[in-house]
């Protein structure tokens, strides 16, 4: 006769086994390769599926436009540098300068890509400068406030317009 409490034991054990191989394999499917250096090596070697729309400028107005992303950065990380300092107000001129409505992109500093950009594109550009106008209001309300929790809020609405865009849309100079 066999052992009850073995039998349930090798039941239990190869139960385990198959929830780990599973969990395993779900694991593998969902995890963001970035956080894995060799890992993430590994998978762009084998060129994971870009399904980014693929969006065409003319020269000159791609490379002004990637001029313009740059800014962008630097506009986010002007505005974080300033309000650890505590120097809102001038956070909220970094946040226009880098980021707001008066920053024009384009080859001529006239916005002269928006023809090439297909609509959901131009809408998360233009809900990207709306949150940067915004987050300027807010950091000159914070000079009195000092609701820092609200210049976060703020913050985030910005970059959540960078994320966006950046997952969905990606940019080729025409040839
Ligand atoms: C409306 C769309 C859109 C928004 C909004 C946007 N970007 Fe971009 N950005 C792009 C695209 C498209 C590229 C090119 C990506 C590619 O071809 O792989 C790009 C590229 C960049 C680059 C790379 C520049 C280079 O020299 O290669 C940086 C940095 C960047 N963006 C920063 C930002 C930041 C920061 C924000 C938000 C404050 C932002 N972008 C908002 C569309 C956008």
């Amino acid at each position: 006769m066999v052992d009850r409490s073995k039998l349930v034991a090798g039941v239990f054990v190869a139960g385990s086994l198959i929830a780990v191989g599973t969990f395993a394999a779900m694991d593998h499917s969902k995890h963001d390769p970035s956080m894995h250096g060799d890992h993430a090596a590994m998978m762009q070697q084998k060129s994971v599926e870009d399904k980014r729309e693929l969006v065409l400028y003319p020269r000159p107005v791609y490379e002004s436009t990637l001029r313009n992303m740059r800014e962008h950065l630097r506009g986010v990380s002007q505005v974080q540098r300033l309000v650890g300092e505590g120097r809102y107000t001038e956070a909220a001129e970094a946040a226009e300068r880098g980021m707001g409505m008066g920053h024009n992109h384009g080859h001529e500093g006239n916005a002269s890509e928006h023809q090439f950009m297909p609509p959901g594109m131009m809408s998360l550009g233009r809900g990207m400068h709306m949150a940067a106008a915004e987050l300027a209001t807010t950091l000159r309300d914070t000079e009195v406030t000092d609701d820092l929790q609200a210049v976060f809020v703020a913050m985030g609405k910005v970059t959540a317009n960078c994320v966006a865009c950046h997952d969905a849309y990606r940019l080729q100079p025409m040839e």
